[in-house]
């Protein structure tokens, strides 16, 4: 497979989650109409479903092929917060063995998506029941995987080995809307992968601190970390 299923409307949020895939001529509507017309109506008709199925996939495999430089992930029970529409999740299924994701997304999409630091958490670009269809759509198992509203739902109490967050946690809101429940989930072994500013903080909160990525040069400014062990 070297592309998604996906239609219109699974592309609109795609395009909403990853700022990356907008193109220039979309990048100048957006200047031009601002951010509420652009996230209400243009991103609604101005995109190719196809030409999204690719660039979404191979931006995808390029996340993955990063990751898997650093963690194994067969035989694994993964936490994936703020996942978006679970284009890593898919690959990371399809290529390695005995998987299960448990998947916390928020279920709206915000007015006007500003993608700056969110400190009250507001702003959401998804739609759990798209979510749901998509990773059906695109060759998951519904018992490899289960989703949980942010803000409806009680999340589940288990043990994770993995926990990520790509362009989520810490980079749109703060850390501690998770900790509490990351008390909960994890042991000394559970790895979190988050994208983060401020990474030298989480020195603080873990006692392993590992960055394996600097993105100063890209739109994204941040650092991506795994960390492990939390300091009591
Ligand atoms: C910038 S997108 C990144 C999506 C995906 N991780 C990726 O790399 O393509 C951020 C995602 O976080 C979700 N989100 C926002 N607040 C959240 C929360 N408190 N818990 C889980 N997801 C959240 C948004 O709905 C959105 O899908």
């Amino acid at each position: 497979m070297k592309y998604f299923n996906l239609d219109r409307k699974i592309a609109r949020l795609i395009l909403l989650q990853r700022n990356e895939l907008t193109s220039p001529s979309l990048k100048k509507i957006r200047k031009l109409f601002g951010r509420y017309i652009f996230t209400n109506f243009f991103t609604k008709f101005m995109i190719s479903p196809k030409s999204f199925s690719f660039k979404y996939y191979e931006l995808m495999l390029k996340e993955y092929d990063f990751l898997i430089k650093h963690i194994n992930f067969d035989n694994k029970k993964i936490l994936s917060i703020g996942a978006g529409m679970c284009g890593l999740e898919i690959i990371i299924n399809s290529k390695s063995i005995n998987n299960y994701f448990t998947i916390i997304e928020k279920d709206y999409v915000s007015k006007k998506v500003a993608y700056g630091w969110d400190s009250k958490n507001k702003e959401a670009y998804n739609s759990i029941d798209l979510l749901n269809f998509f990773l059906i759509n695109n060759g998951m198992k519904k018992e490899n995987f289960e989703i949980y509203n942010f803000d409806k739902d009680k999340f589940p109490i288990t043990k994770y080995e993995y926990i990520i967050s790509l362009y989520s946690l810490d980079y749109h809101y703060d850390f501690f809307n998770y900790f509490e429940y990351f008390k909960k989930v994890t042991d000394e072994n559970t790895k979190i992968i988050f994208d983060t500013i401020r990474p030298d903080y989480f020195k603080k909160i873990f006692k392993n601190v590992e960055v394996i990525s600097s993105e100063i040069k890209s739109i994204h400014s941040s650092k991506r970390i795994i960390c492990n062990k939390l300091i009591d």
